[in-house]
């Protein structure tokens, strides 16, 4: 098997808000005001008033996400500039302090930097300093693991200007977190499998002294999984069930973290087209995205108790593979009728959420690149929520907008309940026809979490990015750890 690059940041470190600017690469933003920051006041002088010039020469950039490199005038301080334009005030905000970190370190990655100085901290909160942390590493990671030439070369050195040392330990840690779910859904399927996740997840485990049971074919058919054993059958990797538990709330019930890891969905026998089968490895994003979560929970030491939950299985074709018609009695007892294999993931959950319900979990978030109707409902960027508590979903929509990580909540009307009845079965696995799938979709999830309190999280869209933008790479995104990161450390929930 071919090992793709390690995961590697710059060697990061702080300094003061008047320290020198000595550096390969000075990035400084500018407000389409024409008001210079310290930093850029302090290079302006330096400079023989060179940024004034350009500025009553109109040559500064001005929209928020517009850069301009320069080499600043010989003698002191940095050899080059990045301006970085941070547009109107009111689009100063802590999704900005990410966006704008992540795009400055890309722009710089076609060579190698020794040092590179990052002085956004002057236009953002203290607050929200963090979060130019965390977009600085996010940008240094992309989906080019297994090329010679790393696409985005790494500096030697950043240092962080006015920066507190908290909030560069902080954002380290939220930065490398989404970069390890971004990572794992970047890894080809022949290398990221049911039992290779678990290992992963086993490492981290061990990094982050969290408690770890990880259930083989055996345990799971022990448990009666056999809506995660039907999944897997098709493969010849078999199926695995992850539960990673992180003790820091005392006796309080955990939160319960729930993730969808079908490590490459071909469709099964209702097989997918290439087209859409092309990018199937990022169908364990949203475990991925438990193991980001909590390891972030862990190296920041909340006060919380958190359990996180993977389901994973490799929806495959083969003599053993699980069929249309087939009668599946879950591990709740529930009877689910398959009418399309590829629709999968649900099936997978239906066991995850049930050996979730068995932590007595106060609240249940899952996460699941669950359905291409919610891709067509919301669009690429934005995650579907669905949820049987509107004071839990309006918590994390209201983390998640803070977070600048869009987010929109469906409907579940009890109308929906009847789209997936199934006339052999309790429930089926396809609604009706394709009309608002991704809820019947979560309506067939809702029969496995009793009455907790419970959200569903589709990240089809936004888990993967197709093409690269200039603030991220292609590939796994790392969507919604930020959000629950905060939501987690915020949240005071509607059950105890
Ligand atoms: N993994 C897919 C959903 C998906 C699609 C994720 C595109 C990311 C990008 C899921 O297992 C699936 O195939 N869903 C089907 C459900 C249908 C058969 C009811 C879909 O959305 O077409
Ligand atoms: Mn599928
Ligand atoms: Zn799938």
């Amino acid at each position: 098997m071919p090992e793709s690059r390690p995961l590697l940041i710059p060697r990061l470190a702080t300094t003061a808000a008047d320290a020198t600017t000595d550096c390969d690469v000075l990035v400084v933003g500018i407000a389409d005001d024409g008001d210079f920051c310290p930093s850029l006041q302090q290079i302006d002088a330096e400079g023989d008033a060179w940024i004034t010039r350009l500025v009553q020469h109109g040559k500064t950039p001005k929209k928020y996400g517009e850069m301009l490199l320069l080499g600043a005038p010989a003698g002191v301080g940095p050899i080059m500039v990045l301006l970085v334009g941070s547009g109107a005030p009111d689009q100063i905000d802590r999704q900005h302090a990410f966006d704008s970190a992540s795009r400055a370190i890309r722009k710089l990655g076609d060579r190698v930097h020794d040092s590179v100085v990052i002085a956004l901290s002057e236009l953002f909160d203290p607050a929200d300093h963090d979060a130019i942390v965390a977009g600085a590493i996010f940008g240094c990671e992309g989906t080019g693991i297994y090329q010679a030439e790393p696409a985005i070369k790494l500096a030697k050195s950043v240092v962080f200007r006015g920066i507190e040392p908290a909030a560069l330990d902080r954002g380290r840690t939220i930065g490398e977190s989404i970069n390890l779910t971004r990572r794992l859904v970047n890894e080809p399927p022949a290398v990221l499998y049911p039992e290779s996740f678990a290992e992963q997840a086993r490492g981290i485990a061990n990094e982050c002294g969290l408690e770890i049971e990880i259930w083989d074919e055996e345990k799971l058919a022990g448990e009666q999984c056999r809506s995660i054993l039907a999944v897997g059958s098709g493969s010849d990797k078999p199926p695995r069930l992850v539960i990673l538990r992180y003790n820091g709330g005392g006796d309080e019930k955990p939160i319960a973290l729930v993730g969808k890891g079908v490590t490459f969905d071909s469709g099964g026998l209702s097989l997918k087209p290439s087209e859409s089968m092309a990018d199937m490895k990022c169908d364990m994003a949203g475990a991925a995205t438990v193991l980001g979560v909590i390891r972030a929970i862990a190296r920041l030491g909340v006060q919380r108790n958190v359990v996180g939950v993977c389901g994973l299985a490799e929806n495959m074709v083969s003599g053993k593979s699980y069929k249309l018609g087939d009668v599946i009695e879950t591990r709740s007892g529930k009877t689910i009728e398959i009418l399309n294999t590829d629709a999968e993931g649900r099936v997978v959950l239906a066991d995850t959420l049930d050996v979730t319900l068995q932590q007595q979990p106060q609240v249940i978030v899952d996460l699941a690149t669950l359905t291409g109707a919610c891709m067509v409902a919301l669009g690429k960027e934005v995650a579907g929520l669905m949820t049987n508590n509107q004071t839990l979903c309006d918590a994390v929509q209201a983390a998640a907008m803070h977070e600048g990580e869009p987010v929109w909540q469906l409907p579940m009307f009890k109308l929906y309940d009847e789209k997936v009845k199934s006339k052999v079965a309790d429930i089926k696995n396809v609604g009706e026809a394709r009309w608002g799938g991704a809820i019947t979709a979560a309506k067939f999830l809702e029969n496995f979490v009793a009455d907790t309190p419970w959200l569903h999280i589709d990240i089809a869209g936004p888990a993967f990015a197709e093409s690269p933008e200039p603030q991220r790479d292609a590939g796994g995104t790392g969507v919604m750890v930020r959000s629950l990161v905060r939501w987690i450390e915020s949240a005071s929930f509607p059950a105890g």
